[in-house]
């Protein structure tokens, strides 16, 4: 039995990893909770799973959850205090980092510093700060587990042998919605359009950054951290049916790919079981039926976005960290159609170009170039034609 931590549990793979959970009762223990501001589906997951903790992001939200759920027995904190009192829970054995863009960076980190394994969607904490977290998570010994499909798919092939006779990596991206439009047609696409994903059903930041490709973008830069590849031997390739979900090439030519249907409990099951697999997570793959399976080359001037990652991650350092944030407020602005798709590429450029301070990777640093790049990025939003 294991007892399990979620934080971004009433998110897209938070409640995914429920589902997960409640199918293997004999398997998982849920002992703690956290998410924003959804009280009405986290006071369902409390009646339903009765964690001992559980943790939203306001007061306020925390007093209307306390007043639904059985007070005896789930303590309700709230707050970055109370999410990091849910990441470094003494009885759980593994956190599952589910929330969603840099609000993931601090309970990870907590998480690994008492000495958690992590199980880890939130790429963004590994954006910011890779070198920082896998160094704190290797002098403890423990383990950050990739949840994202394509990770998780390189880490089954892998199996623990490391990467020594790996040649390359190779990720594989649906495209997302506009994968056919072109360059002008992209200037014109609406959130809404935006997050009509054609494969994956997920939370709002992620949908918008699989648009632009800046999903995989992060996904190159959380490969370099998990698997220690340098970024020249990790590959992108298109891949419209989403049925292989990356990978990897070895010294001798061979190729091994991970296949199965698209569906996020499939990794999510591995990272909180493996390598012991869990039965019927997944509906069964009919190859039979699968007509074709399609690879192209990613088109980096329609989607620039991929281009800034593999720059980022050759400036190193702070450079990810302000490109993460600079993404960031660039997605709420376009959500809030204060700029167009294509400026979200722009304005994550222009505000890269205009960082400095590059330097080595603490927290203090990681945080205070957070801090900068958002402020850049509203700067830039002031002075841009968008
Ligand atoms: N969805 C996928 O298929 C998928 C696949 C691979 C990787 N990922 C990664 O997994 C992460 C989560 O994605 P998602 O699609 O599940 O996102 P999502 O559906 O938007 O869920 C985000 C979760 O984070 C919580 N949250 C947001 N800000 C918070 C804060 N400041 N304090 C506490 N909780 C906060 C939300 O709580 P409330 O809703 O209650 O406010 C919600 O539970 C992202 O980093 C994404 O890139 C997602």
């Amino acid at each position: 039995m294991k007892n399990v931590a979620i934080i971004g549990s009433t998110g897209s793979i938070g409640t995914a990893a429920l589902e997960v959970c409640a199918a293997h009762p004999d398997k998982f223990r849920v002992v703690g909770l956290a998410a924003g501001k959804n009280v009405k589906k986290i006071a369902y997951q409390v009646r339903l799973f009765r964690p001992r903790l559980v943790c939203l992001a306001s007061e306020t939200a925390a007093a209307s959850l306390a007043a639904c759920i059985n007070k005896r027995k789930t303590e309700v904190v709230w707050s970055s205090t109370g999410l990091e009192q849910v990441a470094t829970m003494p009885e759980a054995d593994i956190i599952l980092s589910s929330i969603s863009g840099s609000a993931g960076l601090l309970p990870t980190l907590a998480a690994i510093k008492a000495g958690k394994d992590v199980a880890l969607a939130n790429k963004e904490a590994l954006v910011m700060a890779g070198e920082l977290l896998t160094r704190e998570a290797a002098r403890r010994q423990k383990r950050i587990i990739p949840v994202d499909s394509e990770h998780s798919a390189i880490a089954q092939i892998l199996d623990g042998r490391g990467i020594r006779d790996v040649r390359s990596i190779i990720l594989t991206a649906s495209g997302g919605p506009f994968l056919q439009h072109s360059r002008a047609r992209l200037a014109r696409v609406t959130p809404r359009q935006a997050l009509r994903h054609p494969r994956w059903k997920m939370g709002t930041k992620v949908t918008i950054d699989s648009a632009t490709l800046m999903n995989k973008g992060l996904e190159v830069i959380e490969a370099r951290w998990l698997f220690g590849i340098p970024p020249e031997n990790i590959h992108v390739v298109i891949h419209p049916q989403s049925i292989i979900h990356s990978m990897v090439e070895y010294i001798d030519g061979s190729v091994l790919a991970h296949l199965s249907q698209p569906d996020m409990k499939g990794p999510i099951a591995y990272a909180l079981s493996g390598p012991q697999r869990l039965s019927c997570i997944l509906k069964p793959l009919d190859i039979t039926r699968i007509a074709r399976l399609t690879f192209l080359e990613p088109d980096k001037k329609k989607f620039p976005c991929l281009e800034l990652a593999y720059r980022a991650l050759a400036a190193g350092g702070l450079m990810p960290a302000v490109m993460n944030a600079a993404n960031e407020i660039a997605v709420q602005q376009f959500l809030h159609k204060q700029i167009s798709f294509t400026a979200i590429a722009r304005l994550v450029e222009q505000v890269m170009a205009a960082f400095r301070h590059n330097g080595r990777v603490t927290l203090e640093a990681v945080l205070q170039a957070d801090t900068w790049a958002r402020a850049a990025a509203e700067n830039v939003l002031k002075k841009m034609i968008l």
